[in-house]
């Protein structure tokens, strides 16, 4: 959903759901279909739970002790896809780039129907879920029949490893959206053990792949971010996950080492909530037209962006709007260039909300994106999915040879 925006920046969440009334956790989750009580036409099972636990929680706050970090580990699924060990016959990678995926309805259906094709014909091999995982409100537990409903399911045939990144719904407590519970993504962690497909080592982590042959150096590098305690709609209750707590000063200090230290040729950063984006919740630091508080508007993202990746990675990618947007590498951006990719299972408002420069923006249509990385070059393929026909159209291309530090340069062609 995402159009749930608090009345003030950086509320708990007890503060926001006081302020807006109790009819707030059922808005939130109403247009979740999946389970319908049967008892009440149109009300989902999850509203009432969500209902619930938000009366429980108003009647016993303070909240309860926080949650481990990460999740134990449980059992490996001995048949899990492996991680692509050598390029393809044309020296590539291919990924696949989604994000927003997790509701389980038809449109979300349609979007893996039409990339299924796409990843047989350009020889995918590997996947990228960029958050929002788990509408409305993230798992319940580690085995929550939604991981089936709403990934493993939909994703059948797309027979890869899926590098998955936490998104707000996927971290909510109270106010689904919030971004306010940390606990629920250990959950995805754990559910990582299990499944062949889901890959989530830890709630940050970064994967090389090699470049095969006697190179040594990998050919591209993934660093998937936690974005979540900087750019939660609510004040994170857990001193842990505050934006100037433990976890986050680690999680920078691990992003800056492992970025200094890749040496791979194309460096990729993976993160739920955008640097720049034209679409409605506009850019970190300014997000939802909130300028003030720690968490709302994600200014201390916009810090870890500009201070840590910027310069260093040649693509953020991420989610949260229902959009498509490739943005062009700037001066401001030191040459990093920013992809929104939101629109697997739900799409935006139809226009641009800010004037970033843009290769190629779609506000109102379905798809996905391929990113293709070779040694001599990284091709950024945007697809838009009719959802009836659930075909996907090449809509835009983006090719770059020269990698970020090196030099900057795209080309670009319109479909
Ligand atoms: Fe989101």
């Amino acid at each position: 959903m995402c159009e749930l925006i608090p009345p003030r920046a950086d509320l708990t969440e007890d503060q926001w759901l006081r302020t807006a009334g109790p009819g707030l956790a059922d808005a939130a989750v109403a247009d979740d279909t999946a389970d319908t009580a049967a008892s009440a036409p149109g009300v989902h099972r999850r509203t009432l739970l969500g209902g619930a636990m938000a009366g429980a929680a108003l009647a016993a706050l303070p909240f309860g002790a926080p949650q481990p970090a990460v999740a134990a580990a449980r059992t490996v699924a001995p048949d899990r896809f492996p991680l692509p060990a050598t390029p393809g016959p044309s020296g590539e990678y291919a990924v696949l780039i989604t994000g927003d995926a997790g509701t389980g309805k038809a449109e979300q259906h349609a979007v893996t129907a039409a990339a299924r094709e796409i990843c047989r014909a350009e020889g995918v091999g590997l996947a990228v879920g960029l958050g929002d995982n788990i509408y409305e409100n993230g798992p319940e537990s580690d085995h929550d029949s939604e991981f089936e409903e709403k990934f493993e399911r939909p994703n059948t045939g797309i027979d890869v490893p899926w590098l998955m990144v936490l998104g707000n719904h996927d971290c909510s407590g109270l106010v689904p959206g919030s971004g306010g519970d940390p606990s629920r993504g250990d959950r995805e962690v754990a559910y990582a053990a299990t499944s062949r497909r889901w890959y989530m080592p830890g709630r940050y982590y970064n994967v090389a792949l090699p470049a095969g042959g006697a190179q040594e150096d990998p050919l591209v590098e993934f660093f998937a971010l936690d974005t979540n305690p900087v750019a939660s709609y609510v004040v994170q209750t857990d001193p842990h996950y505050r934006w100037n707590g433990p976890y986050m000063r680690e999680q920078r200090r691990w992003l800056d080492t492992a970025l200094r230290a890749s040496r791979a040729r194309w460096k990729v950063v993976l993160g739920h909530h955008p640097y720049l984006n034209n679409g409605k919740h506009g850019s970190a630091g300014s997000y939802d037209g909130f300028v003030i508080g720690h968490y709302t508007s994600g200014i201390h993202l916009k810090e870890l962006y500009e201070e840590v990746v910027c310069g260093r990675a040649d693509v953020i990618m991420s989610g949260h709007d229902h959009t498509l947007q490739i943005l062009e590498p700037t001066d401001r951006t030191r040459g990093t260039r920013q992809l929104v990719c939101g629109a697997a299972s739900k799409t935006g408002d139809g226009k641009a909300h800010f004037t970033h420069p843009a290769a190629w923006q779609d506000f109102a249509r379905l798809g996905f994106m391929l990113l293709k990385v070779s040694a001599g070059a990284m091709t950024i393929d945007a697809y838009t999915v009719d959802a009836t026909t659930k075909q996907a159209r090449l809509a835009h291309r983006v090719r770059t040879a020269r990698a970020v530090g090196v030099e900057t340069g795209m080309t670009a062609g319109v479909q």
